[in-house]
């Protein structure tokens, strides 16, 4: 082939490639949501699996804090057993002494009607219940099968509709249990479909050992939506085999707006052995923020948030956007 003959098939075919991948990315960028709201759960998931108990000043000014930062829901704590999670002992206190926002929720974690009467007692204006797809995980994390903690909830709902209480709900190892391995959709759509059923405004799957990649998290959503509307759906990521951000990018593509984060990447399950930090909130809203999708966040009012409590930690931040910017 002459000279001046392949240059100008090697330019066609660039313009060709060039116009299809733009064609594609405009696709892609079109199904993103414009606006994501994120939940942090610092305070809680964050917290809750610290060895050594952290003051209730800490804890407060943390949320304090946070509630500085442009977030619209910070998830405070949780009103479980103190024998199962001591370190969540002091959540009466926690919600009587936070200075609460008037335009920002702080829902708390509540396992039973128990859990929810101490939570209203103590100021909670919405709270969330945590169930499993995975039978085993069910009975070491709140020590009964689905469907009891089922019909517990069931009781909770009750009580919160007469309080006009909002309820939150979770469904927790939507693709892998540390006891069973693998979970089926479709056990995840059971327990997703039933907190629908009874009144949950949304509902988190929770990856809760970070073992979920795109092509996984992506089936397990689709077959959720068939019977929760993805509106009403949120994604929260622990980042065990560091796929998290890019298992809310793979969510995002199908229309998912609700994102769970934890400062500095703190976290983790007491129940669920091997499970480390949630993904972290600075890198998700640094991800956000370059596909020009709005989250409201100020990205450096949460460096020095979690730069606050890394240091009361003794912690290195989890986050890596953290580590570049952070002046510690
Ligand atoms: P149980 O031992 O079966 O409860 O625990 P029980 O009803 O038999 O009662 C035993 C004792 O606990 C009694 O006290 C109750 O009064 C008390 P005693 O007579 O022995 O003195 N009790 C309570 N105390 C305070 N608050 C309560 C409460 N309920 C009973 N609400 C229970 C069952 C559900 C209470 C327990 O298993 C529990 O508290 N589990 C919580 C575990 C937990 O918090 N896990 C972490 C949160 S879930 C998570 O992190 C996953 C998530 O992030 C999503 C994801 O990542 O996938 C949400
Ligand atoms: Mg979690």
């Amino acid at each position: 082939m002459g000279g001046w003959r392949g240059g100008f098939l090697v330019k066609k075919i660039s313009l060709i490639l060039q116009k299809k991948y733009s064609v594609d990315l405009m696709a892609l960028a079109s199904k993103l949501p414009k606006y994501v709201k994120i939940v942090e759960v610092g305070p809680r998931d964050g917290l809750q699996n610290e060895k050594e108990i952290v003051p209730t000043e800490v804890k407060v000014e943390l949320i304090n804090r946070l509630s500085e930062t442009g977030l619209a829901v910070i998830e405070a704590t949780s009103f479980v057993s103190p024998k199962w999670v001591p370190q969540m002992a002091d959540h009466t206190e926690v919600m009587k002494t936070i200075s609460k926002n008037p335009s920002l929720k702080y829902p708390v974690l509540v396992p039973n009607l128990k859990g929810f009467n101490s939570a209203v007692e103590a100021g909670a204006e919405e709270v969330a219940i945590f169930g499993a797809a995975s039978e085993s995980f069910s009975r070491k994390n709140i020590n009964c099968s689905i469907d009891e903690s089922l019909m517990r909830f069931e009781e909770v709902m009750k009580s919160a509709k007469q309080a006009n209480i909002p309820v939150r709900g979770y469904v927790s190892c939507v693709v892998g249990c540390p006891y069973e391995g693998k979970i089926e959709p479709s056990a995840v759509t059971r327990v997703a479909k039933r907190m629908r059923e009874m009144g949950c405004y949304e509902i988190s799957l929770g990856d809760t050992i970070g073992v979920g990649t795109p092509l996984a998290v992506q089936q397990m959503l689709q077959d959720v939506i068939n019977d929760v509307p993805i509106e009403q759906l949120a994604v929260h990521f622990h980042n065990t085999y560091g796929q998290a951000l890019v298992n809310i990018f793979a969510a995002l593509q199908l229309g998912i707006s609700v994102v769970d984060s934890s400062i500095a990447g703190l976290g983790g399950c007491p129940y669920a052995k091997g499970a480390s930090g949630n993904v972290a909130t600075e890198d998700v809203v640094y991800m956000l923020d370059g596909l020009g999708i709005q989250t409201g966040v100020d990205l450096g009012k949460l460096i020095s948030s979690a730069d606050f409590i890394c240091k009361a930690l003794g912690k290195k931040s989890a986050s890596s956007v953290g580590q570049a910017k952070s002046s510690l």
